[in-house]
C-alpha cells in the first residue's frame, strides 16, 4: 500500500457536463494513468474515490456523477473553491502493441475511457469510442473525443441520439466490420459482463474497470474486497483483466454497501 499526501488547491474549472455529471479541473501535474482514481476531499463533507477523466502534465480532471451524499456536494463546487485530493491510486488500463482498441462505456463510465482514448490516440492507435446513455442529454465527452480523433459511436435507451438500444450491440457491429486488437470497458456491470461475453466470442483481450465502495482507497481497511478472491479493488483494481473478473463471483451480481451488506446489482 502506498499513500500519497493530501493536496488542497482551488478548482481551476468546474464544468457541468450534463444535468447530473460535473467535471472539476485542477492545475496540478498528477502523473496519473488511465483508469486510476483520486480520493477527492471536500472540506466539512468528507472524502470519496473519483475517476480521473483527463490528465496532462499540467492539469487533471475528475468527473463526478450525482448519486447523492458526497457527490451532490461536488455538484455545488465552483471554480475557485478549495478542494483536496490524494492519489493517484489503483491499477490502470494498459496499452501495448495494439493498433486499434474499442472503448465501451455506459453512464459515467466514459470518464476513465476518455482519458484512455487521449493516450491511445497520442500513441497513434485507432480508438473506437462507444458510449451508451439513457438519452441524448446524458451524453458527454463525445465532442471532446471526436475532436481528439476517435471514431465515436453512441447508443441511447430512447433513441434520441445514435442507435436506439444497447451499446453492446454497437460493439458487435464494430468488431464485425473492423480489426480491433483489444477492448476496454467501464460502466454498469451488467453491460460489462456482456462486453466480456462478446470479447470471448471474438477472442479478444478485455480489461474492465470494476468499482466497489471504498473507504481508505489504499488497501488498509478491506472495505473493497471482492468474493471469493478477497482482492482489494482499490489496489489490485479497479482495472482488472477479464480472466480475473471471471473468478470474481460477485461480478455482475452484487456489491457491498458502506456497512458491508450485499446489495444486488
Ligand atoms: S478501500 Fe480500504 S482496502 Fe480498499
Amino acid at each position: 500500500m502506498k499513500d500519497s499526501p493530501m493536496v488542497t488547491m482551488k478548482a481551476a474549472r468546474a464544468v457541468q457536463e450534463n444535468p447530473s455529471v460535473k467535471t472539476l479541473y485542477f492545475d496540478y501535474g498528477l502523473g496519473a494513468r488511465p483508469g486510476q482514481f483520486v480520493m477527492l476531499w471536500l472540506p466539512g463533507v468528507g472524502e470519496r474515490p473519483m475517476s480521473i477523466s483527463y490528465c496532462t502534465r499540467e492539469r487533471f480532471g475528475v468527473s463526478v456523477a450525482d448519486v447523492g451524499g458526497f457527490s451532490s456536494a461536488v455538484m455545488k463546487v465552483k471554480e475557485g473553491d478549495a478542494v483536496g485530493f490524494r492519489g493517484p491510486f489503483g491499477t490502470s488500463f494498459k496499452l501495448g502493441k495494439e493498433k486499434a482498441i474499442a472503448l465501451v462505456s455506459g453512464g459515467c463510465g466514459c470518464a476513465p475511457l476518455a482519458f484512455l482514448a487521449d493516450e491511445a490516440l497520442a500513441k497513434g492507435k485507432k480508438a473506437f469510442y462507444l458510449q451508451g446513455a439513457r438519452s441524448k442529454g446524458m451524453l458527454f465527452f463525445t465532442e471532446r473525443m471526436r475532436k481528439a480523433g476517435a471514431e465515436v459511436l453512441v447508443s441511447t435507451d430512447d433513441g434520441s441520439a445514435g442507435k436506439k438500444g444497447f451499446v453492446t450491440e454497437l460493439l458487435r457491429e464494430v468488431l464485425q466490420k473492423n480489426k480491433v486488437d483489444k477492448i476496454c470497458t467501464c460502466g454498469p456491470e451488467i453491460m460489462m459482463k456482456k462486453v466480456v461475453d462478446i470479447s470471448n466470442e471474438f477472442k479478444l483481450p478485455c480489461d474492465i474497470s470494476m468499482e466497489r465502495y471504498m473507504k481508505c482507497g489504499i488497501g488498509i481497511c478491506g472495505q473493497c474486497c471482492v468474493d471469493p478472491l478477497g482482492i482489494r479493488m482499490c489496489t489490485e483494481g479497479p482495472v482488472i483483466k477479464k480472466e480475473t473478473a471471471k473468478k470474481i463471483t460477485e461480478f455482475g451480481k452484487y456489491r457491498r454497501d458502506a456497512s458491508g451488506r450485499r446489495v444486488p446489482i
